[in-house]
């Protein structure tokens, strides 16, 4: 008897640890397409902004960890596999007018901030480098048509 409830005891414990396994996975796949809408701004001021997600990273070629981080010791430890949060849960800092005046510690943590720059910085950087690209740097390439509710 004492066996058996052991043995059910491990059974239970292995289906556990693939239950969490395949839970820990799904929350690391890259979705196809984003529409990025935060949260933190209940209403917003201009409309959500489409990120074509697996193009970026498949046709574009850019690594996960170009765009997904976690710090330790001002080093990028976040590597493919891991489980991404959404940027809002460290960057939740939601002024989104006269950002630029908050001190630099806060700018870091705005998130209006931090997405424009990942965004901005390297679509300016690749018109740089191939003069046709469609990399969007103006506010209505990215925020198309009336503002959204
Ligand atoms: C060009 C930048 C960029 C690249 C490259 C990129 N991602 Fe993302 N990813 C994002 C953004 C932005 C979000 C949305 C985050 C948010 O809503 O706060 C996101 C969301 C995600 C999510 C969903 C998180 C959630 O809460 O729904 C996963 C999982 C993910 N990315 C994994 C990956 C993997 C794996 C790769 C590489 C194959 C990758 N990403 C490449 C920018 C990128
Ligand atoms: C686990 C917490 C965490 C998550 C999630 C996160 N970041 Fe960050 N991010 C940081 C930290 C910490 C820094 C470094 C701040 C510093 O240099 O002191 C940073 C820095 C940045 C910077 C540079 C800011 C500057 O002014 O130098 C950008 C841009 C940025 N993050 C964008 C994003 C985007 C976009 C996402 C979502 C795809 C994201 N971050 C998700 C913690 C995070
Ligand atoms: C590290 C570089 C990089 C980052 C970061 C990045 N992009 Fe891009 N993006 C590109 C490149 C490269 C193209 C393709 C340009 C071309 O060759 O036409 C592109 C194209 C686009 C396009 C037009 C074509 C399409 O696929 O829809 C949109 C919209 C876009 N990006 C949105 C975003 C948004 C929103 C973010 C931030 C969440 C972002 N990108 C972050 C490099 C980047
Ligand atoms: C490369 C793409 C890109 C460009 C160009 C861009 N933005 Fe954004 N912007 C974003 C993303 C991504 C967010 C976060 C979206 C969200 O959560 O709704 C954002 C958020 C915002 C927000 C806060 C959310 C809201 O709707 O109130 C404001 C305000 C804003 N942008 C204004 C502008 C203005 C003004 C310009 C032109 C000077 C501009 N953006 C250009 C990508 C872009």
């Amino acid at each position: 008897m004492r066996k058996g409830k052991l043995t059910t005891c491990l059974s239970v414990a292995a289906a556990f640890v693939f239950a969490v396994t395949i839970l820990a996975f799904a929350a690391t796949q890259a979705p196809d397409d984003i529409t990025i809408k935060s949260a933190l701004w209940p209403t917003l001021t201009k409309a959500p902004v489409a990120l074509t997600h697996k193009k970026h990273a498949e046709d574009y070629k850019i690594a996960c960890d170009k765009c997904h981080h976690v710090f330790k010791d001002g080093k990028n430890v976040w590597k493919k596999g891991d489980e991404v949060q959404k940027c809002e849960a460290c960057h939740n800092e939601k002024t989104i007018q006269g950002e630029k005046k908050l001190p630099p510690d806060q700018q870091k943590l705005n998130l209006k901030l931090v997405f424009h720059k990942q965004c901005i910085d390297c679509h300016k950087d690749t018109k740089k480098s191939k003069a046709d690209s469609k990399a969007p740097v103006t506010c209505a390439q990215c925020h198309p048509g009336a503002k959204a509710e």
